[in-house]
């Protein structure tokens, strides 16, 4: 059993009414740390991408600000257009905190540093991701944030929900990105 309490690294998911639901979002982080080999303390160091070189921003700090910054404009999209906009407020909780969870297997330790694991090399996070919330019972919708949030998703059709997780996702990532580069 996984000695992190994901309750404590993500506070966001006490914000989700459906109780199963909660429980199952957690049962799925608390996986892919064991099966990822990760340790409590790896956590916060974890880097949120390989794609920005010493990245400093750590994947649990990134998943949150996605969480809120998702929140965030379902606020502004519900108080704008009311019922035009219909948002399942606890899916897109789950989905955000569980977009990246497949980053605990795509990348590995070796030798310290943070690498593309065997398996990430073949299936990235959205897949990855997808497989472990369907192991745990997620539902459909979710799992379809997972794995439609990235690029990969661009030739589908986005849920609401995916679409704003998509987007919060990117807003997280290529300010970060353009900053590292500068
Ligand atoms: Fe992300």
């Amino acid at each position: 059993m996984s000695q992190v309490n994901i309750g404590n690294l993500f506070p966001e998911v006490k914000d989700i009414q459906e109780e199963d639901l909660r429980k199952s979002v957690i049962s799925v982080w608390e996986d892919a740390v064991e099966l990822g080999g990760w340790k409590a303390s790896d956590l916060h160091e974890i880097p949120f991408t390989l794609l920005i070189p010493d990245c400093s921003v750590s994947l649990v700090d990134h998943t949150r600000a996605v969480t809120k910054t998702a929140l965030a404009i379902a606020d502004i999209l519900m108080d704008s257009y009311g019922d035009k906009v219909k948002i399942d407020r606890d899916i897109l909780i789950a989905g955000s905190i569980l977009h990246d969870v497949g980053k605990l297997l795509e990348y590995t330790r070796e030798s310290g540093e943070v690498v593309k694991s065997a398996l990430g090399a073949l299936l990235r996070h959205p897949f990855s991701g997808q497989a472990l919330a369907f192991k745990h019972g997620l539902p459909p919708q979710v799992l379809h944030m997972i794995a439609y949030h990235s690029k990969e998703g661009d030739l589908g059709k986005r849920s609401i929900e995916a679409i704003i997780v998509h987007h919060a996702d990117f807003v997280n990532f290529e300010p970060l990105k353009e900053t590292a580069g500068s």
